[in-house]
C-alpha cells in the first residue's frame, strides 16, 4: 500500500452531498440543467437580474436548512478521520452547503464560499444569514438596502483561500478528490499541483472522471469514503 501518508489534502465536490439530498450541477437532472449558469452564477447575471439570483440562492438555502437535509456517512467519516489521523489534514470543499461542519470537520476551507453567508458590496464584510434576503434587505453595516449579495464565488471570480490551499497541495503526500467532476478550474488542477511534490493522487467518485489520478475508486461516496479512509487508518 506504500508509505504511510503524513500530510493529506482532500477536495470535495457536489457528489459527496448528493446522498444527503442536494442536487449536483452537471448530472442530467443537475442544477445547471434548469438554471443557466450565466444567469444565476456570474457577476453579469447578478447585474442584469439580481432578483433571479437572490431567489435561486434563497431556494437553495431553504432546502439546505430543511429537516430532510443532513450529513451522510461520507461527511461523518471524513470528520472522524480528521480527529483520529495524526498527521496534517486539510479539507477543501467546492460545496457551499454546511454539511462538512455539521458532521464535525474542523480544518475546512470553503473555496467557493458559503450559502449561509451574505456579503456587503461596499465594505466586503461577510454576515451569517439563515433566511431569505434580497434587494430590499438592509445591510447590517451600511444600513441601506440593495448592497448585499450572496457570499458565493461566481464564474469569472477568484476562489477564496488559494494561497493556503496551494501551500497545502505543494507539501502534501496524499491528495484525494471526492465527488467532483473536475470541470471547474482551479480545483480541476489541484491533483497536478499535488503531483509536483510527488504526492499520491486518488479519486473517489461514482464514475471515473479522467486519467490523471494514480488510483480511481468508483462507487457511492457514503460507501467508498468510509472504507478508503478506514484503510488509511488501519493498513499501515
Ligand atoms: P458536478 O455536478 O460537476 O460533479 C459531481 C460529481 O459527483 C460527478 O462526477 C458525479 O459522478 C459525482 N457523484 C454524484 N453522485 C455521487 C455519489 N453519491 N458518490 C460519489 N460521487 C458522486 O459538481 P462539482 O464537481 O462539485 O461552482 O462542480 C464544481 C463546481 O461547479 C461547483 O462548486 C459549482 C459548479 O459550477 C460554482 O458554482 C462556482
Amino acid at each position: 500500500m506504500g508509505s504511510k501518508p503524513e500530510s493529506i489534502v482532500v477536495l470535495t465536490g457536489a457528489g459527496i452531498s448528493a446522498e444527503s439530498g442536494i442536487q449536483t450541477f452537471r448530472a442530467a437532472d443537475g442544477l445547471w440543467e434548469n438554471h443557466p449558469v450565466d444567469e444565476v452564477a456570474t457577476p453579469e447575471g447578478f447585474e442584469r437580474n439580481p432578483q433571479l439570483v437572490y431567489e435561486f440562492y434563497n431556494q437553495r438555502r431553504r432546502k439546505l436548512l430543511s429537516d430532510e437535509i443532513r450529513p451522510n456517512a461520507a461527511h461523518s467519516y471524513l470528520a472522524k478521520f480528521e480527529h483520529e489521523f495524526e498527521g496534517e489534514f486539510l479539507l477543501v470543499t467546492q460545496n457551499i452547503d454546511n454539511l462538512h461542519e455539521r458532521a464535525g470537520s474542523e480544518n475546512l476551507l470553503h473555496m467557493h464560499c458559503e450559502l449561509l453567508k451574505m456579503r456587503c458590496l461596499n465594505s466586503q464584510l461577510v454576515f451569517d444569514i439563515n433566511e431569505d434576503f434580497g434587494f430590499d434587505t438592509h445591510c447590517r453595516c451600511c444600513r441601506s438596502p440593495g448592497n448585499l449579495r450572496p457570499h458565493i464565488v461566481w464564474f469569472g471570480e477568484m476562489p477564496f483561500h488559494m494561497n493556503k490551499i496551494n501551500q497545502a497541495l505543494e507539501s502534501c503526500d496524499l491528495f484525494v478528490a471526492i465527488g467532483t467532476s473536475g470541470n471547474v478550474y482551479p480545483a480541476s488542477g489541484f491533483y497536478q499541483t499535488a503531483k509536483i511534490r510527488r504526492a499520491r493522487t486518488v479519486e473517489l467518485n461514482l464514475e471515473r472522471t479522467g486519467s490523471g489520478f494514480d488510483e480511481h475508486i468508483t462507487g457511492k461516496a457514503s460507501e467508498i469514503v468510509p472504507s478508503y479512509f478506514d484503510s488509511l487508518l488501519t493498513n499501515y
